[in-house]
């Protein structure tokens, strides 16, 4: 059966609604209200239903992620992060590869959207080493790291087991991580991938969960799950619908 909640834990835990409908999101962010209190909204729901999505997703009550990865020259970046931090989002994500200037322009443009609109200040996250690509080699994480420092960001999204080399190169920035998988779930197109327990153990701020429970075959059973993972007390596999 499923049990209450624990609320502090659902506040790390961010639901990646990946579908291309929003009544289909809508539904199920209500039925995870209470597991998860953050919604990422990524590319492909963005695509299908644009801002609306922030202003649904936002309604029920969650902390809306925007999860659109920017990596473009820094005005375009600039313009595009105004308007969605004029939109009442809580994150926003950047590729650490576009560079320091990019990174920055990120940064104000969600500064200056936000404040034209009387909000309080997005978190603009900086893309580290994708959680779908190998462990990264040459110094890419490190050097990356430091430009989202640089440019002011809030943190950075990183793999599980990046997590002490990003602390060594921004003692400062937040830890979003993503590629979590519950145990015995496939990692699918994820490379680097690490149990919930594993990220939130090496100090991750917030925890990415997407096809481990929005693919099961009972999403909340799963969401369940998750947080009795988390806690320590897991004893039932999930059932995936792919
Ligand atoms: O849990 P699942 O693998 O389904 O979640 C993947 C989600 O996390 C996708 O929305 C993907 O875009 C996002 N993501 C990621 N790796 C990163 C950053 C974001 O998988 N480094």
């Amino acid at each position: 059966m499923v049990e209450e909640p624990d609320l502090d834990l659902s506040r790390r835990l961010a639901l990646a609604l990946d579908v291309d409908d929003l009544v289909a999101a809508v539904r199920m962010a209500r039925m995870l209200k209470g597991h998860f209190g953050v919604v990422k909204i990524g590319l492909e729901l963005y695509s299908a239903a644009g801002p609306e999505a922030i202003g649904a997703i936002g309604d029920l009550g969650y902390e809306v992620f925007v999860d659109l990865k920017l990596h473009d020259i820094p005005t375009t970046v600039a313009g595009a992060s105004r308007v969605i931090g004029s939109l009442g989002v809580s994150y926003l994500t950047m590729h650490a590869a576009g560079g320091l200037d990019m990174l920055r322009a990120g940064v104000d443009g969600l500064r200056t959207g936000a404040g034209n609109a009387g909000l309080s200040e997005p978190a603009g996250l900086a893309v580290t080493v994708l959680t779908s690509q190998s462990d990264p080699s040459g110094g890419t994480l490190g050097r990356w790291v430091e430009l989202a420092a640089a440019a002011g960001c809030t943190g950075v999204v990183c793999a599980a087991r990046d997590q002490a080399e990003v602390d060594r190169h921004g003692p400062g920035l937040a830890r979003v991580v993503a590629g979590i998988r519950l145990p015995g779930d496939p990692a699918d197109d994820q490379k680097r991938a690490a149990s919930p327990g594993e990220a939130l153990a090496g100090g991750a701020d917030l925890i990415v969960v997407g096809r481990s429970v929005t693919r099961a075959a009972d999403p909340l059973a799963a969401a369940d799950r998750l947080h009795r993972a988390i806690l320590g007390a897991d004893d039932n596999p999930t059932h995936r619908r792919d």
